[in-house]
Parts: structure tokens; C-alpha cells; sequence
């Protein structure tokens, strides 16, 4: 069967790829230092210079960066290269004030769409394949990113984006792509339109779907498998660090992203001393961009909890599939919960759908936690397996997250679908 070739680098010994790594990263503090002014403050209150790192484990010495510090830089102050050299901006929303802001020279695109390329490679594309991105296309770094990736490798690519979901189906029944890109909750809906327009979607075209963009658990990977028919493999990304293809997983081995180490150096630490931990360790997941040109990006605290892992179908690191962040973890009466441990949980009664959110409200001086999930298409919230199945997904939560929760049920349709990314917790608790 023909395929298509790894990088060389993808095939290195753990020494030359550390030697590089080495030679990248001195190259990128010292851009930083010199041409981003944020940064240079930063390294000179911390009593750093970029002489100051010889070996790797060197960068432990350099100040974090976090979303404050771009936001406090809006829009264009940690550029490290003038406006004019950017030949793209993207932008995160945020719930709250202003969007993070960030920027690629042209190199920076072409590093960018390389690692994608890798991702969607590793992932199992074949020469031929055609890609349908239902990533939104726009300041949201999903599409474009999927979209030059796929190009780079040589595959046709249908940039749908986001919405108008019967017209996403109906293009891929006429168009017959084989990989789609879109978040995987976002699949679910594409799943339910093909079948309310009668049509099995095992049988489509599709043979491999790479998600991403947000929390998803191993019990979500098997039913979306299953429900489709495809390979399901996990890409993670975020802005601040380049897009998505930070990390993907190989389709043969499905164990967690490999994080292309030759452009993005992995650091997990401890969140409450931000001492980094050892590989192996739980913790939060710490990036330092090494081939960046327009915003290097030194120690970027992802917020991201997971751990580092040996590499197996390549010799880079991988990283767990994240389960949880610090962003949507919920403290409920004195125990934190994420609501994969609340998926999880769900996807394991069949009588429950995997649509569903977690809603935080205040009653007194207590936070309540209710579990709002649809029963599978047909089963009427009401019936007495439905409600036997709220009952023990109730139960579970208690013995196997360790909090109380209420579960509301709602029929097919009741929870809302996403077309990106999930909005998994909904707070309605008095600010
Ligand atoms: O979500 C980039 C992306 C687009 C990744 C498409 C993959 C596919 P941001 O909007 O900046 O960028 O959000 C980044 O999303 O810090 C994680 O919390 C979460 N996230 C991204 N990928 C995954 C994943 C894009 N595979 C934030 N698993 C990150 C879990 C993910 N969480």
C-alpha cells in the first residue's frame, strides 16, 4: 500500500533530537530577549539572561509566561518581530475581557501547517485522501490550521467549517471525503443529522476522524468509533503555543498526542509551586515554543493537567490524553470534579446519550451540581429504565467521583449541540 513518509526527525535517536532541541531553544530565548520587550522585563526581573541556559534542563530557570501576560500586552506587545512581518493574526476569545492575541511570520505558517501535516499523517492519512475541516474557520486557529496542514500533505481538503450541519452531511455523502477534522462533540451532531436523514452513518466515506479543541475521554473514542465506523485519534493544540498540532496521536497506536518535541519543548510542573516534576508525574502541562519566529512563547502555563509519557510510535514524548483542565474543574462541596469523570460515567449507561453539561448553581452557602444528559434517541425520560439509569449514574458519581450530584434527564434534542466546542459547564452561580 503506498503511504506517505515520515520526517527524518520523526525517526531520530533520542540525542540528536535533544541536541537539537538545545540548539533551538538558545536560538529562541535569545530572539525573545533581544526583540520582544515584555519578555526582556521578564528575564531581567527573574535575573535571567539567554546565556544563562547550557542544557535543557536550564529553562527551569526562565520566568513563566501565562494568558495574563498576553492579555496585559494587548494587542501586538509580546511580538518579537515588527507588525508588518506577520502575514496572519489569530485570536482566542476568552469568556472574559480581552481575546489573546497572536501572531506567524510566513516561516511560521509553513512550521505550523508541517506539524499539522504530521498530525493528520500520523493519524493515518493515505495520498489520495480528501479532508472535510468542520473546524470554524476565522480567528479560531482550528480551521486554517487543519486546512494548510492538509493542503502541505498533499490532500484535497473541503473547508466547510462550522454549522449548517444537514449541509455537512449531505457534501459528504456527495463528496466522499475519508478523514473529517472537528471537535468531537461536535461530531456527535454531525452523527445524529445523518441519522435523522435516514442514512447509517457507518456507511459513509469516512475512515478516520481527528478531534480535538477540547476534553474528550477514551469512552468517547469508542463510541464515536463505533457509531461511525472510523479511527478516531486525538490532536491537541492551543493558540498561545501555535494552533492545533502541538501533539497528535499515531492511529497505530492510539495512546495519547505525540508532541513534535523539534518545535515545542514539554515541561509538566507542579500548579500551586510551579517546581517541574518528572516525567511520568501528573501535573500541568508547560510549553516553550523553539522554532517561532513572530511570538516565541517561553514556559506558556497551558492550564492543561496531564503527564509525559515515553514515546512509542515514535521516539518523541507523548502526553496523556487530557482529561482535565484547571479551567472547567468544579469544587463541589469541598471535591473537585471535571466532567470527564462525569462522561465517563455516562457513556457507560446505554440508556443515556453522550449529550450532556454539568450545572452549577448555589443554594445558601452550598454549590450543587446538576447533570443535565439526554436518554438515547427513542427512550423517553420518563420511562422507568431511564430513570433507573439516572438513579445509577447518580449512584456512580457518588462512589467513583466522590461528590453528590442531582441528574436531570431530557429527551433527544434537550441539550444543546455545539458546533465547536463544547460548553460543558454552565455556572449559574451568583457572582
Ligand atoms: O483549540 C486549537 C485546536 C484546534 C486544537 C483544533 C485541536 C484541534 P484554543 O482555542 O487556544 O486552541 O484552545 C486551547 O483547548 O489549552 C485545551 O484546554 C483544549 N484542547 C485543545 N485540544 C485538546 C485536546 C485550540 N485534544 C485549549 N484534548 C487547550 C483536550 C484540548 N483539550
Amino acid at each position: 500500500m503506498s503511504h506517505l513518509p515520515l520526517e527524518p526527525i520523526e525517526k531520530a535517536s533520542i540525542d540528536e533530537l535533544r541536541g537539537l532541541q538545545l540548539k533551538r531553544l538558545q536560538a529562541t530565548l535569545r530572539h525573545a530577549y533581544k526583540n520582544s520587550p515584555v519578555y526582556r522585563a521578564k528575564f531581567d526581573a527573574a535575573g535571567v539572561h539567554p546565556d544563562d541556559c547550557r542544557s535543557l534542563a536550564d529553562l527551569g530557570k526562565f520566568p513563566f509566561t501565562t494568558k495574563h501576560d498576553l492579555r496585559d500586552s494587548y494587542p501586538f506587545g509580546m511580538f518579537a518581530v515588527p507588525r508588518e512581518q506577520c502575514a496572519r493574526i489569530h485570536a482566542s476569545s476568552g469568556t472574559t475581557g480581552k481575546p489573546t492575541v497572536v501572531g506567524y511570520t510566513l516561516k511560521d505558517i509553513d512550521t505550523w501547517a508541517t506539524v499539522v501535516a504530521r498530525s493528520i499523517r500520523a493519524g493515518g492519512a493515505k495520498p489520495g485522501d480528501m479532508v472535510h475541516v468542520s473546524y470554524g474557520y476565522g480567528l479560531f486557529t482550528g480551521g486554517l490550521g487543519a486546512h494548510y496542514g492538509a493542503e502541505k500533505l498533499g490532500l484535497t481538503v473541503v473547508p466547510f467549517g462550522g454549522g449548517q450541519t444537514e449541509r455537512q452531511v449531505q457534501l459528504m455523502q456527495d463528496f466522499k471525503p475519508s478523514i473529517i477534522m472537528v471537535t468531537p462533540s461536535y461530531m456527535l451532531a454531525i452523527a445524529d443529522e445523518f441519522e435523522r436523514l435516514g442514512l447509517d452513518p457507518r456507511e459513509s466515506s469516512l475512515r478516520i476522524g481527528i478531534f480535538g479543541a477540547e476534553p474528550w475521554t477514551n469512552d468517547m473514542r469508542v463510541a464515536i468509533e463505533q457509531r461511525m465506523g472510523i479511527y478516531a485519534v486525538d490532536i491537541y493544540g492551543l493558540s498561545e503555543v501555535i494552533g492545533p498540532g502541538v501533539a497528535s496521536e499515531c492511529v497505530e497506536t492510539k495512546d495519547g498526542p505525540t508532541i513534535w518535541e523539534d518545535h515545542f519543548y514539554p515541561e509538566i510542573i507542579n500548579p500551586e509551586t510551579g517546581e517541574p516534576v518528572a516525567d511520568g508525574e501528573m501535573g500541568e502541562l508547560v510549553f516553550t515554543s523553539l522554532t517561532k519566529e513572530a511570538l516565541p512563547i517561553i514556559r506558556y502555563r497551558t492550564r492543561d493537567l496531564t503527564r509525559l509519557l515515553p514515546g512509542t510510535a515514535r521516539t518523541m514524548r507523548r502526553m496523556e490524553k487530557i482529561t482535565g483542565r484547571s479551567d472547567d474543574m468544579m469544587i463541589v462541596r469541598g471535591v473537585n470534579v471535571f466532567p470527564t469523570q462525569i462522561e465517563e460515567l455516562i457513556l457507560k449507561r446505554p440508556e443515556l446519550s453522550a449529550h450532556y453539561q454539568c450545572v452549577l448553581s448555589r443554594e445558601g452557602p452550598m454549590d450543587n451540581l446538576t447533570v443535565v444528559v439526554e436518554t438515547r434517541p427513542g427512550l423517553s425520560p420518563e420511562s422507568i429504565e431511564a430513570r433507573a439509569a439516572a438513579k445509577m449514574l447518580q449512584h456512580e458519581v457518588k462512589v467513583f467521583v466522590g461528590s453528590s450530584v442531582a441528574v436531570t434527564l431530557k429527551p433527544e434534542g434537550g441539550v444543546e449541540r455545539s458546533q465547536g466546542k463544547a460548553k460543558r459547564v454552565v455556572d449559574l452561580r451568583p457572582r
